[in-house]
């Protein structure tokens, strides 16, 4: 099972992911819990390229060298991952680069897809979580957290088109997405997030509802 977070800035997905993992982990799974960019070795090199460099990469370039690292994440942590039976939660994957590079700068969608199935050999996520949350309340979320990095510092109008990428990808593919509300608060995502698991995950053996976020 492989489980993607993803959202614009400031919705609290790494926050997510990681309470999802030791939830998960609380209840038995084993789980491999990883981010993009990094999640490698060559992968947090290339976050610091794209993410810390003074100069920030044009969008093309930054869309290689996201794809770069999702590459290695792929091949060297998910794939074996999910061949050892893990559950993979991973916060950001192909969806971010529909969101940023193709919603948020205009390269094209379906160029950006070929892209992302070259980077990955096609693995798509089975469960992918939307923690939405309005660019101006998630821009300051980031900016009061003291976390600020070079995408945080695109205009608003590159956030909202970022969120409204989202948006749209989540109401193509309902199947896949669970679109969660993440202005509200974190009880309210934490909720949501084991509520939106898929069927059969989380469930008590007696086949009762599944345990709230507290058991
Ligand atoms: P990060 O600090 O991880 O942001 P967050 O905590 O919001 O996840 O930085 C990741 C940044 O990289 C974020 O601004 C989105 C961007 N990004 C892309 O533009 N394209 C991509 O393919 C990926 C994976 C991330």
């Amino acid at each position: 099972m492989f489980i993607t977070l993803e959202g614009p800035e400031g919705g609290g997905k790494s926050e997510g992911a990681r309470w999802l993992g030791a939830w998960l982990v609380g209840h038995g799974y084993p789980v491999t819990l990883t981010r993009e960019p990094g999640g490698t070795v060559l992968g947090e090199r290339l976050r610091d390229v794209v993410l810390a460099a003074e100069t920030p990469p044009s969008p093309l370039a930054a869309l290689l060298l996201f794809s770069a690292s999702r590459a290695e994440l792929v091949q060297s942590v998910i794939r074996p991952a999910l061949d050892a039976g893990h559950l993979v939660i991973c916060d950001r994957y192909v969806d971010s680069t529909l969101a940023y590079q193709g919603f948020g700068d205009g390269l094209p969608l379906d160029e950006l897809r070929a892209v992302n199935h070259l980077a990955t050999g096609g693995l798509a996520p089975d469960v992918t979580f939307l923690l939405d949350v309005p660019a101006e309340v998630g821009l300051k979320r980031r900016a009061d957290g003291g976390e600020w990095n070079g995408m945080d510092a695109r205009n608003l109008a590159f956030h909202r088109r970022v969120r409204e990428g989202f948006l749209t990808l989540a109401r193509e593919d309902p199947p896949r997405w669970r679109v969660i509300d993440a202005s509200i608060t974190r009880d309210h995502v934490r909720d949501a997030l084991i509520a939106g698991l898929p069927a059969g995950i989380g469930v008590a053996g007696n086949g009762e509802a599944r345990p709230t976020r507290d058991g």
